[in-house]
């Protein structure tokens, strides 16, 4: 069954600080409210980038900006649109399945990072935007209707 969506949310990241540096850390299911099966980061990204631009099956991710900035705009099945600006290393944005997600405004040289709750899977992605909009989970009330609904329930 699928568990019922979390709404996007900043997520304060515990800090040691001290005069040689600032050591951050993220424990899973405490920190990050999954357990973490992945790591990824990008860097080099250009300012005219637009990453993302796509939605997770059951995937739910934190996303930081280590260094510099980048807005995350998110969206649900209704549409309802929300955007966060990520410029420290202090705050992750936590992001359930089932958001549509576009990453836009980076400052140049930034370097995102995202800890994942799954491991990668290709056809985990809703990376087209209607089909997101009318992707419903094995085993919801909708179901039936949608062809992308063959996999196991979790
Ligand atoms: P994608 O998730 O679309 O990146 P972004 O959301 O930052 O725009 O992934 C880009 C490419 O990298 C795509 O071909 C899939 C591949 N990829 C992996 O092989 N493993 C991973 O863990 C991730 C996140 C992506």
């Amino acid at each position: 069954m699928h568990a019922e969506l979390q709404q996007p949310r900043l997520i304060d990241i515990p800090v040691v600080p001290n005069e040689m540096g600032d050591l951050f850390f993220v424990e899973g299911g405490e920190i990050a409210p999954f357990e973490v099966r992945r790591v990824y980061w990008v860097c080099g990204i250009p300012a005219h980038a637009k990453r993302g631009r796509h939605a997770h099956k059951k995937n739910q991710e934190l996303i930081i900006a280590l260094h510099g900035a980048f807005t995350v705009e998110v969206q649900d099945q209704q549409q309802n649109r929300s955007r966060f600006r990520l410029d420290s290393p202090r705050q992750g944005l936590f992001v359930d399945s089932l958001y549509w997600r576009e990453l836009v405004d980076y400052d140049e040289g930034s370097i995102g990072l995202v800890l994942a709750s799954s491991h990668y899977d290709e056809e985990e992605y809703l990376r087209d935007f209607s089909a997101f909009l009318n992707y419903r989970p094995p085993g919801s009330p909708e179901a039936h209707s949608n062809s992308n609904s063959g996999e196991a329930g979790s």
